[in-house]
């Protein structure tokens, strides 16, 4: 395969959040072209986001369904090569599934699913199919937490202790759900984001976040999980003690409603010869902390003679001092994503570091998460167990 490979997208209409966030990563690297997309659950909604984007006319689908059956029933080389969902959480499962059964590579966005059991059935499918499933933590795609991972890995802090993992926003600090605040309303509706809120929205991602770096595994939590605005039906702050699979232990805050915050996540790692610190909103910096020297700051796209990971180096598009940002860690996921179905698709070898990017796994912890969680603040126990 000689080509760009072609998308279709599900959700990200005209008013939406995340959808024009995934083309433009898509877009980024060159290696994917947008090809269809079913764009809303308002058919004429669907044909105007798709006029907008200067598609053809018969590649603006009125359902995700009609998207793919039709696409599934074109010649290989006129057809879509996978789907990306960026639709609210209660419409994941469906189409993901639908995608998976008629041939279709997925990347879908975080929480994966609805429930756990859907999680759990899409990795079942997966592992039948083959296919390839990309979940978009955004935050594993940065060069900076590439190399904080590859510096625990290889052992340079030692025995891993203690996670601190805080993620504090302050857009749903008042109800702006009842406002027509269309990314609110969904997320705190019950019906449409599952479970939990917060924990759901940004609490995964911490999670994800903690046990990407660390390479552990959460094996119980003591959850205190809050609805703070008065009338939300979903919790919009947490606070979780957690256990992890090696002994250590930490923490893990997520807020909602932490006023005027943007988007402060933040994770510190302790081990017994050192510790590292990331803060997305200065992602190009990580700060490694030891007992016997001064404290080092790595920057992304700088040269050291100690130099940074291949994994943070493959993850790099420009020189120090050119800032990357959101936009490209979005990009990584979908480059690595791109270059494994190449690689696949061409008979050759995936590297190590194209294959790394989050995936249907990661999507069933998330969710087993949320799960967990949601029990433990419902409890009166002190730990709550984290089974898969
Ligand atoms: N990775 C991240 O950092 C990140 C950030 C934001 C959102 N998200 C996730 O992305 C998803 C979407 O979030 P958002 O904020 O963009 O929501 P949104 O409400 O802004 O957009 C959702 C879009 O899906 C469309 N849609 C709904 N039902 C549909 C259907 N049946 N067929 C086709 N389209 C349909 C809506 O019309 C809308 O265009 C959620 O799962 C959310 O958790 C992830």
């Amino acid at each position: 395969m000689n080509r760009k490979l072609r998308m279709g997208m599900i959700g990200g209409g005209s008013g939406a959040f995340i959808g024009g966030v995934h083309r433009i990563a898509a877009n980024i690297d060159g290696l994917i072209s947008l090809h269809c997309g079913a764009f809303s659950s308002k058919p004429e909604v669907s044909k105007a986001s798709g006029e907008a984007l200067f598609l053809p006319a018969d590649k603006s689908y009125t359902s995700f369904e009609q998207m793919i059956k039709t696409e599934a029933g074109l010649p290989a080389e006129q057809r879509m090569d996978f789907v990306s969902i960026v639709t609210p959480n209660h419409v994941h499962f469906e189409p993901a599934m639908m995608a998976l059964d008629h041939g279709f590579h997925v990347v879908i966005d975080k929480p994966m699913t609805f429930t756990l059991d859907e999680a759990k059935a899409l990795q079942q499918k997966v592992k039948e199919t083959g296919l390839q499933l990309l979940l978009t933590h955004t935050y594993s795609g940065y060069p900076m937490v590439k190399q904080a991972k590859a510096m625990v890995r290889e052992g340079k802090l030692g025995k891993i202790r203690k996670v601190y993992v805080e993620y504090p926003q302050g857009w749903l600090s008042s109800l702006s759900e009842k406002d027509g605040n269309k990314q609110a309303s969904w997320r705190t509706d019950p019906s449409k984001s599952g479970k939990a809120g917060c924990m759901g929205d940004i609490g995964t991602h911490a999670a994800h976040l903690a046990e990407y770096i660390t390479g552990l595994k959460i094996k119980e939590v003591c959850a205190d999980i809050n609805i703070v605005v008065p009338g939300r039906l979903l919790d919009d702050d947490g606070a979780i003690l957690l256990h992890f699979d090696n002994g250590a232990s930490g923490v893990l805050i997520a807020s909602q409603v932490a006023v005027g915050e943007e988007n402060a996540l933040k994770i510190r790692v302790y081990g017994e010869k050192g510790g590292l610190e990331w803060r997305q909103e200065e992602p190009n910096t990580l700060l490694v902390r030891w007992s016997d020297q001064p404290m080092q700051v790595y920057r992304t796209g700088v040269g050291y003679a100690d130099p940074l990971s291949s994994f943070a180096a493959h993850n790099t598009r420009t020189p120090g001092g050119h800032p990357e940002g959101y936009l490209e860690a979005f990009a990584n996921l979908y480059r690595n994503f791109a270059l494994t179905l190449q690689g696949l698709q061409n008979g050759q070898q995936v590297s190590a570091e194209a294959l790394d990017f989050p995936s249907v796994d990661d999507g069933v912890r998330g969710m087993a998460f949320i799960d967990t969680v949601i029990e433990s603040g419902q409890s009166t126990q002190k730990w709550t167990p984290f089974i898969v």
